[in-house]
């Protein structure tokens, strides 16, 4: 079987509908014909400052969500990553080999350092593509299920395990980025051409998946939608709408054109509605299941540990190839 593997930060109190239909709902769907590796990043979490407490409660919270939307501890290896040593122990390898001047051209330092100034910002977060590239890379996986946004650190991923397979002996499997093209991105409910994001959108633009389900609710009566009053996909000059027609599209399985027609006549009132009590329908069952899982922290706690041994028998087999590799003295 194709193993995949995927991240998420434990930085919100809730995953939002962009983690869940961008990349969650690949991940649970993928368990069936995959052999999956699914983390909690905590390490990348603590690039910028976190409250401890915090740090802790939002790691088990989104353990309790990942079970909750289906992920199977019997099929996928579910863990915390710095339980892992071994992704700290290969993101030091990969330091050595990627170059400033390419560690620079990521995107995503860019934007987050941007608002306290580069000088400000953790060199951690300069260097977390390179721990997510040691992240996806000790697994050998053939997909990594992310959303559009982590693409350009899909692609130095595959450009350091290149590097490293010339420079060395072929150790890493180069991974493709599995994006679905319809959820790759969803939009922000108040800035529907910003993407749906737990750092820079306002709290009315994000659906969160733990938020009382009448809060959801509102929140898609006031999103924004474009300014004549016909209801069509196209994401380009009528982005508030499409972002609505996206969501109820992947929400239900039917196709955008075909809530389209449904709407045919009828006013963004009637789809706000609709799509309002599908929302509904979807968090209320969710969250019940989550609060109840994180009931049984002992539980919880346990899964984890399970998940990291599993996860911690790969990552090391390919860590010690790697020390190998590099020319590091076995321990006796
Ligand atoms: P994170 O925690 O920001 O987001 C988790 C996943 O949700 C996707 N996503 C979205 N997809 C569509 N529309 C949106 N508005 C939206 N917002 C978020 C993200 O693309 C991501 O797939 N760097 C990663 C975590 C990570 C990782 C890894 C992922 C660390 N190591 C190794 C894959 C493999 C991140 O910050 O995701």
């Amino acid at each position: 079987r194709p193993r995949v593997l995927s991240g998420i930060q434990p930085t919100a109190d809730s995953f939002h509908f962009g983690n869940y239909l961008g990349a969650l709902r690949q991940w649970v769907d993928l368990q069936r014909d995959h052999q999956p590796f699914f983390f909690i990043a905590d390490q990348h979490a603590i690039t910028v400052e976190q409250d401890p407490k915090v740090l802790r409660e939002r790691t088990l919270r989104a353990a309790a969500q990942l079970l909750a939307m289906g992920i199977d501890p019997a099929r996928s290896a579910i863990f915390v990553q710095s339980q892992v040593p071994a992704h700290a122990q290969l993101g030091w390898v990969l330091n050595c080999l990627t170059g400033v001047g390419e560690a620079r051209r990521m995107t995503q330092f860019k934007d987050k350092s941007s608002k306290q100034g580069e000088g400000a910002a953790s060199v951690g977060l300069f260097t977390y593509p390179i721990l997510q590239a040691a992240d996806i890379l000790l697994y050998r996986p053939h997909y990594v299920p992310v959303g559009e946004d982590q693409r350009q650190h899909l692609e130095l991923t595959r450009d350091l395990a290149q590097r490293f397979n010339h420079r060395y002996k072929k150790t890493f499997r180069l991974p493709e980025p599995y994006i679905l093209k319809a959820t790759a991105k969803i939009g922000d409910l108040q800035n529907p051409t910003a993407k749906m994001s737990k750092s820079a959108s306002s709290p009315a633009g994000i659906i969160e998946m733990l938020d009382e389900p009448k809060v959801s609710a509102k929140k898609i009566r006031s999103a924004v939608t474009d300014s004549d009053a016909e209801i069509r996909f196209d994401p380009e000059t009528k982005p508030g709408v499409s972002n609505l027609l996206t969501i109820f599209s992947a929400l239900t399985g039917h196709a955008p054109t075909a809530i389209q027609e449904h709407y045919d006549g009828k006013g963004y009132g009637d789809l706000k509605d609709d799509l309002a009590d599908v929302v509904v329908d979807f968090v209320t069952p969710f969250r019940e299941r989550t609060l109840e899982l994180l009931d049984d922290q002992a539980h919880l706690t346990e899964v984890l540990r399970q998940g990291a041994e599993q996860a911690g028998a790969v990552a090391e087999a390919t860590l010690r190839d790697v020390y190998q590799r590099v020319g590091f003295v076995a321990a006796a």
